[in-house]
Parts: structure tokens; sequence; C-alpha cells
């Protein structure tokens, strides 16, 4: 049986950081408050003109040269983000003609802080279908665009950033579960309320703010991750100490601390960049991989559960020997 194995890793940051201090400039916020209820240090921030494809340009040649293929070997892009640069076309397309690639399948795919999870379940599916050989599969966000920078309960929590991975068919093991999940019935906790419905009025205007019920969305992400980490344990049979690495997304130190609780974890077995990256939505697990990777904690042969959970709501686990 032919698998879906990640065979390089690439994480791109914008270079100007924002910490908490600099926040608590323009919002009655500190730097005690951030860190104690998020467990975020710093975070960082497109200028002018840097945009989610940028971002995910420089995570894709970075995940394309760990992975020693060239850009022309992919047949498969796609690109998870809520905050793309255009309506139209998608930046999945945008991406490949700045990589130089002609004729393969290229797509966004929404699902706002699960979204790499999505992207790479579906990626995962073309190739053990034998539809594709080499996927290129990216989360990129630049949330600082959609943040209302005068509402310190959303503004202190998101960054910017992009994370790929190359996804290649192989007959060794790799990806050995997906499992995603919605309900969409959670619209009113996690939200930006404006959009091509309105007219665009509001989103013209500046007005189409990430608004969030926190607390709220805070029980049910922590319930719901737990949940998912059964599902995949026992879809494969498996327990939690077979688990080396558990890459979680990274929307707030408490939430991933309980889930590695969960696992029975302890948090030296946690890839943890919130404190440095804060909230990149679709493309914090990527990026946190892509950290664990390149620092040498991850190995080969090694079993990651990598998680999410976002808006809609969304959420999902996969589960890789890497
Ligand atoms: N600085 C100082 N005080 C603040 C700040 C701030 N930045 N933000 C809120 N507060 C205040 C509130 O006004 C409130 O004050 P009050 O008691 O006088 O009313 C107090 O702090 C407590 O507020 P809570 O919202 O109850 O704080 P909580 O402990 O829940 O932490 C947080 C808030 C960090 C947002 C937390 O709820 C959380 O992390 N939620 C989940 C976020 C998440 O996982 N999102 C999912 C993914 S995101 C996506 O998909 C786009």
């Amino acid at each position: 049986m032919s698998y879906a194995r990640i065979t390089g890793t690439g994480g791109y940051l914008p270079e100007n950081v924002m910490t908490n201090d600099d926040i608590a400039k323009f919002v009655d916020t500190n730097d005690q408050w951030i860190r104690e209820r998020t467990g975020i240090e710093q975070r960082h921030i497109v200028v002018d003109g840097q945009t989610t494809v940028d971002l995910a340009e420089g995570a894709s040649r970075l995940a394309i040269e760990a992975a020693g293929i060239d850009s022309s070997d992919i047949d498969l892009i796609i690109l998870a983000t809520s905050t793309p640069d255009k309506i139209f076309p998608s930046s999945a397309c945008i991406l490949q003609a700045r990589l130089g690639i002609h004729g393969c399948p290229a797509f966004d795919i929404q699902a706002v802080c699960s979204g790499f999870v999505y992207a790479l379940t579906v990626a995962e599916k073309f190739i053990k279908s034998g539809s594709s050989k080499k996927a290129l599969v990216v989360g990129a966000e630049v949330f600082s665009k959609i943040l209302n920078w005068e509402d310190r309960a959303t503004c202190v929590l998101f960054g910017d950033g992009a994370g790929a991975v190359i996804l290649e068919a192989s007959e060794e093991t790799g990806i050995l579960s997906t499992h995603i999940h919605a309900d969409g019935q959670y619209e009113d906790l996690l939200r930006v309320p404006y959009g091509i419905a309105d007219g665009y009025d509001q989103v013209k205007a500046g007005l189409a703010f990430v608004e969030m019920r926190g607390n709220e969305v805070f029980k049910v992400a922590v319930n719901t991750l737990g949940r998912i980490v059964d599902e995949t344990l026992a879809a494969n049979n498996m327990m939690k100490s077979d688990i080396d690495w558990l890459v979680p997304h990274q929307a707030n130190i408490r939430i991933i601390s309980a889930t590695a609780k969960k696992l029975k974890m302890s948090m030296d077995q946690v890839v943890v960049t919130v404190n440095k990256h804060g909230n990149t939505s679709a493309a914090s697990v990527p990026l946190a991989l892509d950290v664990a990777v390149r620092d040498g904690r991850i190995k080969k042969n090694e079993l990651l559960l990598l998680e999410a959970f976002g808006g809609g709501f969304t959420w999902g686990s996969v589960l890789v020997r890497f």
C-alpha cells in the first residue's frame, strides 16, 4: 500500500516583531495579563504590502528545498487560508505562478485555524488514490489584517506567518490517519461578521474584524480536542504512550496544556511556538512542525499527533509517522 509521507517542511515569518509591551502602548493591556492568560510573548506582523502569498512563497521554497525536489515535480498545491490575497484567483493559484508551476491542480481551503489539518487530509486522499505524487500543502495567514486593533480581547492573540510541507507518495509509512469535523452552529462564538453578502462595504471600510467570545470558545476547544485525541488513538489501536510528539494548533498555552494532560504527555513532548508566534491560524501547525524538525527535536520514524480547532467550528487531527 502507498502512503503519503512528509518529506520536507518550511516556515516563514515576517521580520517585523510586535511584543506585548508594543501592544500595551495602544490598547489597555499588559505583558503579564497576555503571558498568563495565553502564553504569548510576541508575534510577527506583516509590514504594508506584505501578503499571505508572500509568506506562503517563503515557506514553500524552504519546504521544496528540504524535500530535495524541484518545483516542477509538484503536481498538487493546496493552500489553507482565511486571509487570501484576493477574492479570486485563489492564493494557491497565485502561489503556483510565483513558483513557476503550470497545469497541476491548485486550490485554497478555508477552515480557519483547522485549515492546514483539512488541507493535509485532502492532499493525503489525492496521494492515496494515485492522483498525485508530490503535493505542496501550505497554511498561510495575515490575521493582522482582520483584527480590530482597538479590541484588547482579540488583537493580542494573533500573528502572521506561513508553514508548508511537501507530501510525497511512498511505500514507507507516513500519514496513518486523518480526522476532520465541523459544526456550523457555533458561528456566533467566533467569526468575521462581514463579507460579500453585505455588499463588501464593511470590508472596504475596514470593519471586517475577528469577533470572538473567547471564554466560550476556550471551553468548547478543550472538550473537542480531548475527543479528537481519543478518536485518533482508537482508529489506530494505539495508546497515549505511543505518541512521541504533540504538534498542536497554537491558540493558547492553556488549551495546549489541557490536551497534553489528556494525553498524559509531558510538556517536553509538546511543540510550543505560541509564545513566539501567537496564533497564526492555518499557519500555526505547519510552523510548529517546521520549528521542531529544523531544531532536531522531531526525528525520522517518530509518531506525531497534529491537531487543530478553529472558526466554523472546525477541528481535526492527523497522525503521522514522520
Ligand atoms: N488585557 C487585559 N485584560 C483583558 C484583555 C487584555 N488583552 N483581554 C480581556 N481582558 C479582560 C476582560 O475584559 C475581562 O475583564 P473583566 O473581568 O473586568 O470583565 C478579563 O480580562 C477576563 O476576560 P476573559 O475573556 O474571561 O479571559 P480568559 O481567561 O477567558 O482569556 C482568552 C481570554 C485568552 C481569549 C481565552 O478565552 C482564550 O484563549 N480563548 C480561546 C481562543 C481560541 O482558542 N480561539 C480558537 C482559535 S481562533 C480561530 O479559529 C480564528
